[in-house]
């Protein structure tokens, strides 16, 4: 029975028992039509002086553009869902669902904000022929692939509880799709979502900032992976753990992480360095502007 995995000494079993997964194929983007900061829902949506972040929308444009563009170029397939009106955040397209093999599970957002963002998403998905699974009404948080990060290779979900997302959520979709789920604490409000600390690269491997989790979860991490690249507190604010592996190869990552950048060319990745710049106004980068599809 597949369950929810909070000790060390079950990682090596839940990654043995875990079936294979292919390798990502296809995405999910959302248009950054009408992206701004309008509120400040996480600690890096205003700037030095306490003011909401400016979003050049215009250049938020472009750099939406170019994200497309390099995963375009390295084969893999960029499905996109239009945004409407007033709803600043609906590009971060890791958020409002989590899409698995077995079905399509939809968040409930953290925030009032967002909340509206998801019933678009549930539209695609019924259009596009996917099974949705519907939360319970007793969980009250649950943000996607922000706080869920699929092993590379592996049917088996790294699952973070925080600000976004609460453990409840995990028992219900490990019971629901078969599927352990390794259960992870943030404990610094800076990193809100999962995928602002870690990123899993491999099988093997990771870049993650141990700081944002508790001693239990920085355990769990070092049980299951022997690659483990802790990035700089300046590569950390530059979202470095926000960058996305689709193919165990290619790292797309916000540009500027120097230390990072190199520690991944010497283990043997190609990292492709992109401008996410007026996305991270609003506290997100490459992995949050993105859902894998099936
Ligand atoms: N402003 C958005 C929010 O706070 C950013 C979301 C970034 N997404 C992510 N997966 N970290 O909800």
């Amino acid at each position: 029975m597949a369950h929810v995995v909070t000790s060390v000494a079950e990682v090596p079993a839940a990654i043995q028992a875990a079936g294979r997964r292919p390798p990502c194929r296809r995405v999910l983007m959302a248009s950054p039509g009408h992206f701004k900061v309008e509120s400040a829902i996480n600690p890096w949506m205003r700037d030095e002086q306490g003011e909401l972040n400016r979003v050049d929308t215009a250049r938020a444009a472009e750099q939406w553009r170019a994200l497309r563009a390099a995963y375009e170029r390295i084969a893999i397939r960029v499905d996109v869902i239009d945004a409407p009106v007033g709803l600043p955040d609906f590009c971060f397209a890791a958020n409002q669902s989590l899409a698995l093999p077995e079905a399509v599970v939809l968040s409930r957002m953290a925030n009032e904000e967002r909340r509206r963002e998801v019933p678009y998403f549930e539209h695609w998905y019924r259009e596009h022929g996917y099974r949705l699974l519907l939360l319970p009404d007793e969980i009250s948080r649950f943000e996607g692939t922000g706080d869920a990060i699929l092993h590379p290779g592996l049917r088996l979900i790294w699952g973070g509880i925080g600000p976004r997302t609460e453990e409840a959520v995990w028992h219900f979709i490990a019971r629901e799709t078969g599927t352990d789920v390794i259960a992870l604490r943030l404990s610094d409000p800076r990193f809100y979502h999962l995928d602002t600390c870690l990123c899993l690269l491999d099988e093997r491997s990771a870049l993650w900032v141990p700081a944002a989790f508790d001693a239990a979860s920085r355990a769990l991490i070092e049980a299951a992976f022997t690659r483990l690249h802790a990035v700089s507190e300046a590569d950390a604010a530059n979202f470095a753990c926000n960058a996305h592996c689709p193919d165990a190869r290619h790292v797309l990552i916000q540009q500027g992480s120097s230390k990072t950048v190199a520690w991944l060319q010497q283990a043997g990745f190609v990292p492709l360095e992109l401008d996410t710049g007026e996305f991270m106004k609003s506290g997100g980068s490459v992995f949050c502007l993105k859902q894998e599809l099936p």
